[in-house]
Parts: C-alpha cells; sequence; structure tokens
C-alpha cells in the first residue's frame, strides 16, 4: 500500500481544537490550534460544557484554516485521522463528528488514533530510528504514565498515577499560588525566582509500587507550606524541583528494569525546561527524544502523523467511537 500523502488531523480532546495538515507522516504543513483556555481561566480549571461550546465554534474555521495554510485542497488529502481519546467526551464526539462528516463528503478514508499514543509519537514523527527498547514517558494534564515502547504500538505498562496527573498538580499549585490558568507554565516562570531548596517537600511514594506516582500529597504540602508564608517564588521552585526530581528517579530506575535504549517523552509537561535538564542530568548515558517545538501540547500534527503511520490502506467504520478512557497498553 502507497503511504498517504496528505494526511488531515483532528484534535479536540480537551480545550484546544486543532487542525493540522501532514506531508508525508511527518512533514508539518500547518498545525492550527484554538484554545478555549481563556475562558476556563476564571474556573481554575477546563470547564468541559464551555469547552465544547468553543470547539462547536472553532472546528470547521480550523480545519478550513490548516488547509489554507498548507496550500492544500481538499480532493488532495488522503486520509482524515482524529484523536478518538482518552478525553472529555463531549469534546472528542465534536472532532469525531467533523471527521466523519468530512470523510463522508469528500469521499476519503477515517483513522481514529489514541491522543496519548499520539504525544509519545511526536517526538519519534521526525526521527530515523528511534533505538529501542525505550522507555515512554506521558506527562500531561490527563496522564502520567510510564511504559515500555518495544515498537510504536507495541508497549507495556511500568507506572502511572494513582491520583493526580503531574500536569493536574501544577495546574492546582498554580491556583493555590494565585496563578492564571494553565498553572504549569506560570509555575515553572515563578520558579525561576525562588530556591528550590526553600520548603522541604517529598513526593508520594506508593505502597508496594515503587514506579507509580502520587502527587496528591505533595500538592497538599504545598497547601500547608503556603500558610503565612510570602516566599511564593521559594514554594514554586521547590514544588517544581520535587515533582521534576520524582519522575527522574522513577523515570531512571525504570530504564534499570530492561534494555532500554533511549527515552521518549510526550505531553505538555515536557515543554518545561527544567525537566529538560533534570532528564540529561539523569540520563547522560542515554539519547532523550523531546517533542520538537509546540509539539509539548495538544495539537493536531501529532494526530496526523500516528494516523498516517498507522494507516493499512483500510478506513475505520463510520461507527468509530470516541472514548472517554482508553489505553494504549
Ligand atoms: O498535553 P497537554 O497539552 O494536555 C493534556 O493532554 O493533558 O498538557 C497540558 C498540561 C497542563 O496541565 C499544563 O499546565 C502543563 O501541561 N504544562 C506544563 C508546562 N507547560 C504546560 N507543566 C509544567 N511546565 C510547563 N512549562
Ligand atoms: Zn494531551
Amino acid at each position: 500500500m502507497q503511504k498517504p500523502k496528505y494526511v488531515l488531523g483532528i484534535e479536540s480532546t480537551c480545550d484546544e481544537t486543532g487542525a493540522a495538515v501532514v506531508q508525508n507522516g511527518k512533514i508539518i504543513l500547518s498545525n492550527i490550534i484554538a484554545s478555549s483556555a481563556d475562558i476556563h481561566r476564571k474556573y481554575g480549571g477546563v470547564f468541559p460544557e464551555l469547552a465544547c461550546r468553543r470547539h462547536i465554534e472553532a472546528i470547521i474555521p480550523v480545519v478550513d484554516e490548516a488547509l489554507q495554510t498548507a496550500g492544500v485542497s481538499p480532493d488532495q488529502i488522503d486520509l482524515i485521522a482524529v484523536a478518538k481519546g482518552p478525553g472529555l467526551i463531549g469534546a472528542l464526539l465534536i472532532g469525531m463528528n467533523a471527521a466523519k462528516g468530512l470523510s463522508i463528503a469528500w469521499k476519503k478514508p477515517l483513522i481514529g488514533v489514541n491522543h496519548v499514543e499520539a504525544h509519545l509519537y511526536a517526538s519519534m514523527m521526525d526521527v530515523e530510528r528511534v533505538p529501542l527498547p525505550a522507555l515512554g514517558l506521558v506527562l500531561s494534564g490527563g496522564h502520567t504514565l510510564m511504559l515500555k515502547i518495544l515498537e510504536i504500538g507495541a508497549y507495556e505498562p511500568i507506572g502511572t498515577t494513582v491520583d493526580d496527573a503531574i500536569g493536574e498538580a501544577f495546574d492546582k499549585v498554580g491556583n493555590l499560588l494565585g496563578l492564571p490558568y494553565p498553572g504549569g507554565p506560570e509555575v515553572e516562570k515563578l520558579a525561576r525566582l525562588g530556591n528550590p531548596k526553600a520548603f522541604p517537600l517529598s513526593a508520594g511514594k506508593v505502597k508496594r509500587s515503587p514506579l507509580n506516582f502520587s502527587f496528591s500529597g505533595l500538592k497538599t504540602a504545598v497547601l500547608y507550606a503556603m500558610k503565612g508564608n510570602v516566599d511564593k517564588a521559594g514554594i514554586a521552585a521547590s514544588f517544581q524541583e520535587t515533582a521534576l526530581r520524582d519522575v527522574a528517579h522513577k523515570a531512571l530506575l525504570a530504564s534499570q528494569t530492561f534494555d532500554c535504549q533511549s527515552i521518549i517523552l510526550g505531553g505538555g509537561v515536557t515543554a518545561n525546561q527544567r525537566l529538560k535538564e533534570i532528564m540529561k542530568e539523569t540520563f547522560p548515558h542515554l539519547p532523550i527524544f523531546w517533542p520538537p517545538g509546540t509539539l509539548s501540547l495538544d495539537n493536531a500534527a501529532m494526530i496526523a502523523g500516528l494516523g498516517a503511520h498507522k494507516f493499512t490502506g483500510l478506513s475505520d467504520p463510520l461507527d468509530l467511537e470516541a472514548k472517554t478512557r482508553i489505553l494504549i497498553v
């Protein structure tokens, strides 16, 4: 089967409406994102109903803009790839139904891909050969996942969070510190001004599961540290250092459980510069693959890229379901 030349990707799992055109599975011709983060700000987190309304308004303009920017017409598109989950169900359905509608109207095949897998794929999309097996780390607002990557599509679970996802912990700590949503980038900015040793904090240990994560206790510890304290930068820096070092430490332990050849990261938290420093320091002996540019955060280019990789010539059926929870392992 000839690989699809132009793939239209559609992403709507949370609060970003995305459409992208990717050529030959790796050249990003356009990657358009309309975020509704501004309307969620006053609620301190994503308000699903409002996210859905924005998706409905944005989806067609975003697809139009992706095609226009790429200079590709609908009849040139060979495949439509859509994020089928995990995510907010109402949000997912909007992207899914748009993709199905376009698939019918344009007579183009459709493929549903896993959003979490696409986050990891973002780091491999433009790489000639990734040394495998690798340790995969998905660090986002909805997921904290460590897995063994045997090949793209073949994964074995290693660890996950038993409570908050790491990005969620950043967002909640941002909230406690009075920073706007999403808290992750704001906490990172504030942390640059503070001493990471200002407050002795520790990340959660999960009984009998040393490779699982727990961030809710750390968040509560931040709440206590805040009581009567004005050193917000010190708190932000101490929280960030503790959470990221916990990830790196458990990743090192995980990498020692198999013949690990490289580290592959994905998800919004990988935009964090301090994480990059800590991971480099922890894994001086292994190649580390990061999502390029803006591909850390939710985007449709990673959906199109993974769709191109997975497509075997057969369209997914039109009753393809969007799902809140789907596992890649
Ligand atoms: O991957 P993503 O866009 O959406 C999900 O699939 O969840 O990740 C968004 C998450 C948010 O929690 C956001 O605060 C966090 O990524 N994030 C960061 C940074 N930039 C985004 N966390 C820490 N440091 C950052 N620089
Ligand atoms: Zn995501």
